[in-house]
């Protein structure tokens, strides 16, 4: 499964304006391409921060951070959004649907910007809608669907644009085992289905014990990172 080093990312450190502490501390990270990893850690401990970082969202006060083989910590905000368009899809607890799209027009949306035709977006969303189990909930609006089925919709949209990255946040955080279960599940076959990097963070011992290797961060550090002692076959 591994072949090249997806993120590589050294001396990472985070300072927000007004905070004593930073927030990452020298983190050093490597993840292969292939992996399903599992950021674990307290609240406050750094993990949105540092997926945000790997997701490009935003930059590193110091260090340095590689995508893709490409150095990506010295971007502009625009040229970060487009890294993102094209390398990175994002999955969030709060599903982050937009309300007043319905659920075939929420997951042809990044196709739009990455510039498809709209045979091609509306090609591509009706598959992947499929895909997740929601074909007739095409013409709903997010208001409409269950927690489960606002997130299917979500991972609908995080792989549209087929990215090579994918993050997830917290992505069962809202919802019951059952389902969140489920949702973890159809994870995991967008990346056997996509050959998908995945990096999830998770305060949910059995979300993690789904992924090959577990990195626990305390106080901006991390602290262990390891094999999940699951087996996985
Ligand atoms: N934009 C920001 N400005 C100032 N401080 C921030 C900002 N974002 C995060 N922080 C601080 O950084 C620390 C780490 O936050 P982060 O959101 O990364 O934690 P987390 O591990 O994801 O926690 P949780 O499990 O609660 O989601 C917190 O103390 C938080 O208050
Ligand atoms: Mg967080």
């Amino acid at each position: 499964m591994s072949g090249f080093s997806i993120v590589e990312a050294h001396g990472i450190r985070k300072e927000f304006p007004n905070m004593t502490a930073p927030v990452l501390d020298e983190v050093d990270l490597t993840i292969q391409s292939g992996e399903i990893v599992a950021l674990r850690g307290p609240s406050g401990s750094g993990k949105s921060t540092l997926l945000n970082i790997i997701g490009c969202l935003d930059g590193p006060t110091r260090g340095t951070y590689s995508l893709g083989g490409r150095d990506v910590s010295t971007l502009s905000p625009r040229e970060r959004a487009w890294v993102r368009l094209h390398y990175i899809g994002f999955i969030f607890q709060s599903f982050h649907l937009i309300s007043d799209h319905t659920v075939i027009e929420n997951v042809t949306l990044p196709l739009y910007y990455a510039g498809l035709s709209r045979d091609e977006r509306e090609a591509r969303a009706t598959e992947l809608i499929e895909r997740v189990g929601l074909s007739h909930r095409m013409s709903h609006r997010p208001a409409q669907l269950s927690g489960g089925e606002k997130q299917r919709v979500a991972i609908a949209r995080s792989v549209a644009a087929k990215p090579r990255l994918l993050l997830a946040d917290e992505p069962t955080g809202a919802l019951d085992t059952k389902t969140g279960n489920e949702v973890m599940d159809l994870l995991l076959e967008m990346h056997e289905a996509r050959s998908l990097t995945l990096i999830i963070v998770t305060h949910d011992p059995e979300i993690a014990e789904f992924c090959h290797r577990q990195i626990f961060l305390r106080d901006g550090k991390i602290i262990t990172d390891g094999s999940s002692h699951a087996s996985h076959a």
